[in-house]
């Protein structure tokens, strides 16, 4: 399986700091944004990485993560996503690099406490479709939100001002070779975007998505009370003292 970061769009909630780098360059206490979904993908045993950035500072991406072999990678690719037009636009970008794999995506500015490798390992076996990952949160409108009937999923929201459950979509996300066709097919969105959360739709309606419930902390760094957040995570999960600190 292939694995792709997308670290593109212009991060504009997180101005003026992201006027002078990428979001994701920014730190998580002791290593920039990057580091840590990168670290992910590598924990579950992905060894081929591409990275989708754009914006300003994409040039410091190459100087950040060179060829990837310090991270235990086989091969980084780049590419560059122009304007930000959303999450499915920016895959778009990896179809020659997917090459018929099946791929597992991770948002470049989420953060997961535990391992994804289980979940990589299900997919793997999984015959067809695609696998989202779950985490009941207490600011669901903030997300992509699945509705449940039954224990099952039957649909999903892109940040609904009434959510149906408190269970948010997190940024990783396994598809097989079909998504570069459905992407092929979608419409931006209210907001002018091309939104994952239809994706998913997709594979759902199809009856070929599964779903899991994540273990351990997640968050995103998109906004600056997560990337505080997301800071004193890391840290605390390092050993410090936060209390002490203050
Ligand atoms: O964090 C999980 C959430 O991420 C999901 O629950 C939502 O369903 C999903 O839409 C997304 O929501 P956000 O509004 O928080 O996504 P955001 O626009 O902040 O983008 C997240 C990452 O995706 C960003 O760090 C880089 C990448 N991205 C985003 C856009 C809009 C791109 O590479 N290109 C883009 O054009």
């Amino acid at each position: 399986m292939k694995g792709i970061i997308l670290a593109g769009g212009l991060g504009t909630r997180l101005h003026p700091l992201t006027k002078i780098t990428n979001k994701h360059l920014l730190p998580i206490f002791d290593k920039p944004m990057v580091y840590y979904p990168l670290m992910t993908l590598v924990e579950a045993g992905i060894k081929d990485v591409m990275v989708v950035t754009g914006g300003n500072h994409a040039g410091e991406f190459l100087r950040l993560l060179g060829n990837g072999k310090d991270f235990g990678l086989k091969e980084i690719h780049y590419t560059y996503q122009i304007g930000e037009s959303g999450i499915a636009d920016a895959l778009r970008l990896a179809e020659d690099f997917a090459d018929g794999n099946k791929i597992v995506v991770i948002l470049g500015d989420n953060l997961f406490e535990s391992s994804i490798k289980r979940y990589v390992d299900k997919f793997e076996k999984q015959k067809e479709g695609a696998k989202i990952l779950l985490k009941k949160v207490k600011n669901p409108e903030r997300f992509g939100v699945v509705e449940f009937k039954k224990g099952k999923v039957v649909s999903i929201e892109e940040k609904p001002k009434q959510p149906k459950s408190k269970y948010a979509v997190t940024g990783v996300y396994m598809y097989d070779s079909k998504i570069f066709g459905f992407i092929r097919k979608l419409k931006k969105s209210r907001r002018g975007e091309y939104e994952i959360t239809d994706i998913n739709n997709m594979y759902l309606r199809k009856g070929i998505l599964s779903c899991d419930i994540l273990n351990g902390f997640w968050t995103d760094c998109g906004a600056f009370e997560s990337l505080l957040k997301a800071n004193m995570l890391i840290a605390k999960n390092k050993g410090l003292n936060l209390r002490g600190l203050l």
